[in-house]
């Protein structure tokens, strides 16, 4: 299962790209807006930072709109992968853009059906956003199940983009159903790294190995 890391944020995309953990970034004009500044640099500077795909989201409502925009934030790097909306708009550019050799992720997907289309439209991601399902009172993680499902049927080769995450558990089921991707808020990827038993083990083994260099102060490794 691939991570991706879902902020603009670029203090934090080199944190944990230091750590090796990052295959791809997503990007939102929400996010986008929360880091303020010039929203063309801070795509241009993910871009060049992250080796792996980084979906930059248009703001064109019109097929035509995105075309251009799409084609635009291509230019910010080989690795970018325009967003487009689940729109009819957006599967329309879907089609043209990945025709043009321009890879797209359909972002805000809340059924299989639309998951089949955007497959249909020859997308590289489909993104389904299981937090904002959850918050409405429906199983989001089982949206994730049945497209699952249904990408198998059909060998459709269209990568499952698990969206909208919002704690750890969210990542564990993601990745028993298989789905190909999780984008993580930096939050959800912080609380993974973490357990108190690894804390305590921790403190313990420093602790025994000061009373053997109480005992000779000149032992080291
Ligand atoms: C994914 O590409 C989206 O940017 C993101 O996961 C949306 O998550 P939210 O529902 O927390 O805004």
């Amino acid at each position: 299962m691939k991570i991706f890391l879902d902020t603009a944020n670029l203090e934090v995309i080199k944190k944990y790209n230091d750590m090796g953990l990052l295959d791809g970034i997503t990007t939102n004009p929400s996010l986008l807006s929360k880091e303020g500044g010039d929203p063309q640099k801070t795509m241009e500077e993910i871009s060049r930072i992250i080796k792996g795909d980084v979906s930059l989201e248009v703001v064109a409502e019109n097929y035509e709109g995105m075309m251009e925009q799409g084609r635009r934030l291509r230019k910010y790097g080989d690795n970018v992968v325009v967003k487009v909306p689940m729109t009819a708009e957006g599967l329309k550019a879907c089609k043209a853009l990945t025709a043009e050799g321009i890879p797209v992720n359909v972002t805000l997907i809340f059924s299989p059906n639309q998951a089949i289309l955007a497959a249909k439209a020859g997308a590289k991601y489909a993104s389904p956003f299981i937090g904002r399902l959850d918050d409405v009172g429906k199983d989001g993680m089982n949206l994730i199940r049945e497209i699952k499902q249904i990408y198998l049927n059909y060998d459709f080769k269209t990568q499952i983009l698990v969206a909208s995450i919002r704690h750890p558990m969210h990542v564990v089921d993601a990745a028993k159903i298989g789905a190909d991707v999780v984008t993580l808020p930096p939050e959800v990827l912080e609380k993974m790294l973490k357990h108190q038993l690894t804390d305590i083990g921790l403190k313990n083994f420093l602790a025994d190995w000061e009373k053997l260099k109480s005992e000779d102060p000149n032992i080291s490794i």
